[in-house]
């Protein structure tokens, strides 16, 4: 089932608690947590101390992105804080390998970021040992970012690549989402579509996640039932 992932970082840090509840009455199942360490990335926005009171506050699949450099220094901390998912970017990382088996081994599931310029090929050698892979479709660090255009495109070549490998790894989407290209996604293959400003940016968030949430159901629906009829159309030839 695809799951839209609200990201904090377009919430209101001031009332965290309720926007949190907010998305879990709308229906959320997980939330995203952007961790950058104006290093990797030109900016600054929460670490271990906000991802171990989030912990405390709901019981959520908590999707915690690394934006650092160096996160095998900082990947136990945060499984400590209570991540369910950890994410580490191809590009800050030198023994993804090791990393991805530390992860897995404390019972997390480990994924890897790729930013915009970096090839989905690069994963020939690793996406076996990834829960999932999430592909940034804006430059890493802001919120509230222009999607590019062509990453649905790369969504394609990472799906096509866990189809001729018969992997199951899901796929996520994080920059740029909203409620206008949530149908797109989902068709391109997108398993977890990251949304921050499109959802706390808005009027009513709770509306916006819904309206996002119910139409990557619609969208998938219908590519179950074609799927499902051409799979009877090739048993009766
Ligand atoms: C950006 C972060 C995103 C950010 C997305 O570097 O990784 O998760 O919150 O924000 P929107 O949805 O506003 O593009
Ligand atoms: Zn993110």
């Amino acid at each position: 089932m695809v799951w839209i992932a609200p990201s904090l970082l377009s919430a209101d840090f001031c009332n965290l608690g309720r926007d949190i509840e907010s998305m879990e009455e709308a229906g959320a199942r997980i939330l995203h947590l952007d961790v950058m360490d104006g290093h990797f990335v030109p900016n600054l926005s929460l670490g271990t101390p906000v991802v171990g009171a989030v912990r405390k506050k709901t019981r959520l699949i908590l999707d915690v992105h690394l934006m650092i450099s160096n996160p095998d220094h900082m990947i136990d901390a945060f499984i400590d804080a209570g991540a369910d998912y950890l994410s580490v970017h191809y590009e800050s990382s030198f023994h993804l390998d090791n990393l991805l088996d530390r992860i897995r081994s404390r019972g997390v599931q480990p994924g890897v970021v790729l930013n915009p310029q970096t090839p989905v090929a690069v994963l020939e050698e690793i996406i076996h040992k990834c829960h999932h892979v999430l592909i940034m479709s804006v430059n890493p660090g802001f919120g509230g970012q222009k999607f590019i255009s062509t990453s649905f495109e790369k969504v394609r070549k990472l799906k096509d690549l866990l189809t001729s490998r018969k992997l199951d790894v899901r796929i996520e989407i994080d920059g740029g989402l909203g409620p206008l290209n949530t149908t797109e996604a989902v068709r391109s293959g997108v398993d977890i579509i990251v949304a921050g400003s499109a959802i706390f940016d808005s009027a009513d968030p709770r509306a916006t996640f819904e309206q996002m949430q119910q139409t990557a159901e619609i969208e998938e629906e219908k590519l179950l039932k074609s799927i499902r009829s051409r799979s009877i159309g090739s048993r009766e030839i």
